[in-house]
């Protein structure tokens, strides 16, 4: 059985442990597409099209992965997209309520269409975007959260601040 699946986030930016998450889809369905929400009402550090080239590079050896960007409803861009499935990540319970009423909602709203849980490795569960910005704002070390090419945008932006 063919099974397309999308896997929504705003990756501002991607982090291992979206990457660990994406790695573990490509395993499970036969198709898998990074879906990148345009929001307008988020502040940004990368804009879209920067996020999608920082995950085209990252995801550059799963061959059944491909990176999207949508606006609207996801269900919407899923049935667009031909996927039965959507990914989401599940870091510690704190994640699960959001995901749950989310999962629901999403049911309530297409009901073709089912979302799956993953974990991701021990070493990520503790990694956000938010979180990786804050750190390396600060001058943390990020680099073994981040991607290597994500690293080096981070630096690159931040230099130019
Ligand atoms: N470290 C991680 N391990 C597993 N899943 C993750 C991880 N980080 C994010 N996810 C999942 O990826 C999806 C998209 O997440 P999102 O784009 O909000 O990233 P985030 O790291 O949570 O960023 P932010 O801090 O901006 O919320 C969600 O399902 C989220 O639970
Ligand atoms: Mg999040």
């Amino acid at each position: 059985m063919s099974v397309k699946a999308i896997y929504p986030g705003t990756f501002d930016p991607p982090t291992n442990g979206h990457i660990d998450l994406i790695q573990r889809g490509a395993r499970i369905f036969t198709h898998l597409t990074v879906a990148i929400l345009k929001n307008p009402v988020k502040n940004p550090l990368f804009t879209v099209d920067e996020r999608v080239e920082m995950l085209r590079e990252a995801t550059r050896a799963f061959p059944n992965v491909a990176v999207e960007t949508f606006s609207g409803l996801m269900v919407e861009f899923a049935r667009r997209e031909g996927a039965t499935a959507v990914l989401r990540g599940i870091r510690a319970i704190s994640d699960y309520e959001y995901e749950f009423q989310m999962a629901l909602m999403n049911r309530r709203l297409a009901p073709e269409i089912e979302t799956v849980f993953l974990q991701p490795a021990g070493r990520y569960s503790f990694i956000r975007s938010s979180m990786v910005k804050e750190v390396f704002s600060f001058g943390g070390d990020v680099a073994e959260l981040v991607p290597p090419n994500v690293l080096k945008r981070l630096q690159n932006r931040m230099a130019k601040v």
